[in-house]
């Protein structure tokens, strides 16, 4: 599985990239107005530090100038995946952006019938949102679940991107379902490392060591 980091936060990616754990970024106009930074200066940066895919969202509501916008965005480095929303004008922008050989990641996708439509759109990655689902009581695990299975049904090559994600039991969950990919923020990519049964062993044998008088160095 791919772990996308769901941030713009230049420090927080280096950190896991240093690790060989970024294998791409995603961006939102959320997470860049998070960051107090100019879309284009902030994404350009994070296109130099990461290897991978990293995603620029459109803001633009028509198609036209969303391919416009889409074209400006894949301008700033060749790793950039344009992010349009799952609307039918992104659907349009995407078959032409997918079209001019750009990755395209479509994103805000809450049902199977919208992630099938969008491969047929050409999207490079399809982004369906867990953690809003699971927000208004549904299960954003069948939905993933769904996805995998008429994907594989139908030999689509668009990559599952599994997004929203909140907890270390949704990154589990999309694993064991086949996720092409997860985006998490850094807060939860980091927690995978822990478990409480850790921190306790290791406690434990501290003590044991300090009491032993054990010295390696
Ligand atoms: C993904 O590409 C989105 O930026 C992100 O995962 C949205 O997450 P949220 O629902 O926690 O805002």
């Amino acid at each position: 599985m791919k772990f996308f980091v769901d941030t713009a936060e230049i420090d927080a990616i280096a950190e896991l990239n240093d690790l060989g754990m970024v294998d791409g970024v995603t961006t939102n106009p959320s997470l860049i107005k998070k960051s107090g930074r100019d879309i284009l200066e902030v994404t350009k940066e994070i296109c130099d530090l990461v290897e991978g895919p990293v995603s620029a969202e459109v803001i633009a509501t028509q198609a036209d100038d969303m391919i416009a916008e889409g074209r400006k965005l894949a301008e700033i480095a060749e790793n950039i995946a344009v992010k349009l929303p799952l609307t039918w004008d992104g659907l349009k922008a995407c078959k032409v952006l997918s079209g001019e050989g750009k990755m395209v990641n479509v994103t805000l996708c809450f049902s199977a019938n919208q992630a099938l439509i969008a491969a047929k759109a050409g999207a490079t990655f399809i982004s369906p949102f867990i953690g809003r689902l699971d927000d208004i009581n549904l299960d954003g695990m069948d939905l993933i679940e769904d996805i995998r299975t008429i994907y594989d049904n139908y030999g689509f090559d668009t990559q599952i991107l599994a997004a929203s994600i909140r907890s270390v039991n949704h990154v589990l969950e999309s694993a064991r379902i086949g996720a092409d990919v997860m985006t998490a923020p850094p807060e939860v990519i980091k927690k995978l490392a822990t478990h409480p049964l850790t921190d306790k062993g290791l406690e434990t044998f501290l003590k044991d060591a300090e009491a032993a008088g054990i010295k390696i160095v």
